[in-house]
């Protein structure tokens, strides 16, 4: 047990005792660490003008990912090397190839959103993707906002940065020096256990641990990527007691393919699960590409969208036609659960007290099947949406085996659509068929109107998306998606 947080900050082991374990990683640089380049925009995840770098050890390399400093909680720093804008800079004052390539294609204007542009651009410039393609630039800067500059500078420097050599100073290849060695050094072993006044912060390392501690504070807030946690804190002012973070907890972090599954942990970021899920299920994977942003992404978890429950959680409706299950364990027991059996109400699971999401088990099925999930938002990038489909069709020659459907947005919890699925089960899959079950999606929900959309427009969306996954299955489709992962 410990009660430091240990991170790297300037090539240097930072050690912090008395956190509070709600203070955000921006708020930590600009009022403790004096490093003032990264912004405040949103506070809430959404601009990237705090974003800032981490650095993590992968394989013995050091892996760097852009992640939104704004709603990241600095004790989930421990372990990590925390690369901020100062930081590129090298020693003797040049330009990283990024701020140079920035300068050189005109990027920036007022400024303000700079540094957070930089940042994501850097963790590009050190991913695996050597020479980018424009889809990449896209996925990568979707998560920034620039009220000035247009776009169309920021991305010549993204294509113009791989032009320019950075010295050395961050390759992946030879990680700074220091880096793999600091950060195997502080690799997390213990649990950090911080308490400050009535406040209490847990961050266990194995499985064992993560649901004993659970067991004796059911009344804990679970934290994984905190891109939900974060913002009670930001936005909703809350103050939270006690927090148990599961993001150290290894036996929840990988997901891995059997015979039969993917098995998602709960802990796994979308960003570490989407190779995992891509080549099974190329839908699910461009939804995932639409979530949130590659911030958003690199931290948040498929176990905390389905925890949290929003009727407009995208990756549920997918997962839920899939017919996934999830594991929950409390103590040392632990039960499956049919993820269309976990919702009760609004935000209401059938989680008991001291009882956590282990992982999320996606079956494999066979290419018989035909599956598709499709969102719909007022923006394509970094928005919620306002109504999000899944389709999974078993077809005997023509006649429907079995169908699952399931849409956010239309109901207080994701649901599926059952009086829609019996119209059509049994029956040929026709046009006509799919007309009649389009008709009765009514029965199944009363969406409501809110600022997203309106009740009258979800219907539609709702009947129009079923339509188009029928469209599809017959091959009568417009060409109209923007795809990254071809089935
Ligand atoms: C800018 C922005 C954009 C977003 N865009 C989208 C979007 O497009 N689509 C979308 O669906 N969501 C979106 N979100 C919401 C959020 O990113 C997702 O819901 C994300 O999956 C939450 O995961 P997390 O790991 O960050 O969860 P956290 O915030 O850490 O936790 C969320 C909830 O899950 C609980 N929890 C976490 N782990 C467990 C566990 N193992 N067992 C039980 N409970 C647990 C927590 O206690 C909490 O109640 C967005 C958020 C932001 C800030
Ligand atoms: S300040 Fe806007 S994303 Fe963090
Ligand atoms: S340069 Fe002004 S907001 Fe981007």
């Amino acid at each position: 047990m410990t009660n430091t947080v240990r991170f790297i900050l300037n090539g240097r082991v930072e050690a912090l005792h008395e956190v509070d374990p709600t203070m955000t990683v921006l708020t930590y640089l600009r009022t403790v660490a004096s490093r003032r380049g990264t912004k405040e925009g949103c506070a809430e995840g959404d601009c990237g003008a705090c974003t800032v770098v981490l650095g993590e050890l992968e394989d013995g390399r050091v892996r760097y990912r852009a992640v939104n400093s704004c709603i990241l909680f600095v004790p989930t720093l421990h372990g990590k090397q925390l690369i901020t804008v100062e930081d590129l800079r090298a020693p003797d004052g040049s330009l990283h190839p990024v701020q140079q390539s920035m300068v050189e294609c005109n990027g920036s204007q007022c400024g303000f959103c700079t540094p957070g542009f930089v940042m994501s651009l850097f963790a590009l410039y050190h991913s695996d993707a050597h020479r980018p393609s424009r889809h990449q630039i896209d996925d990568c800067l979707a998560g920034n906002l620039c009220r000035c500059t247009g776009y169309r500078p920021i991305v010549a420097a993204a294509r113009r940065m791989h032009d320019l050599d950075d010295g050395g100073m961050f390759a992946l290849e030879l990680p700074t020096p220091d880096a793999a060695a600091l950060l195997e050094a502080i690799r997390p072993i213990d649990t950090i256990v911080l308490r400050i006044g009535e406040r209490a912060y847990f961050a266990p390392t194995s499985l064992a641990d993560l649901s004993e501690l659970y067991l004796q504070h059911p009344d804990a807030y679970l934290l994984a990527g905190g891109t939900d946690v974060g913002l009670w804190v930001t936005k909703g002012h809350r103050d939270l007691n006690t927090i148990i973070y599961t993001g150290n907890v290894s036996e929840l972090k990988g997901a891995s393919v059997t015979d039969s599954h993917l098995e998602i942990g709960a802990a796994a970021t979308y960003t570490d699960a989407l190779p995992t899920i891509a080549p099974h299920y190329p839908p699910l994977a461009e939804l995932i590409r639409r979530l949130g942003s590659a911030q958003i992404r690199n931290s948040g978890t498929i176990g905390g969208n389905i925890a949290n429950g929003s009727p407009i959680g995208d990756s549920m409706p997918a997962l839920i036609a899939l017919g996934s299950t999830l594991v929950l364990r409390r103590g040392t027991a632990t039960r499956e659960l049919p993820l269309d059996e976990f919702y009760l109400d609004y935000r209401k699971t059938a989680l008991a007290p001291g009882e956590l999401v282990e992982r999320i088990r996606i079956p494999i099925h066979g290419a018989r099947r035909r599956f598709a999930t499709y969102k719909i938002s007022r923006r394509f990038d970094q928005d919620i949406s306002s109504v999000c489909g899944a389709y999974c069709l078993d077809l005997d020659g023509t006649r429907v085996r079995e169908i699952r459907i399931c849409y956010g947005g239309m109901a207080a919890t994701p649901r599926r659509a059952s009086r829609c699925e019996q119209t059509l089960v049994g029956g040929d899959w026709t046009r006509a068929a799919v007309e009649r079950a389009m008709a009765v999606l009514e029965e199944d929900y009363r969406p409501i109107d809110d600022m997203r959309a309106s009740s009258r427009y979800r219907e539609l969306v709702a009947r129009n998306l079923l339509l188009r996954f029928y469209l599809e299955s017959v091959g009568d489709v417009a060409d109209t998606q923007v795809l990254q992962y071809q089935g």
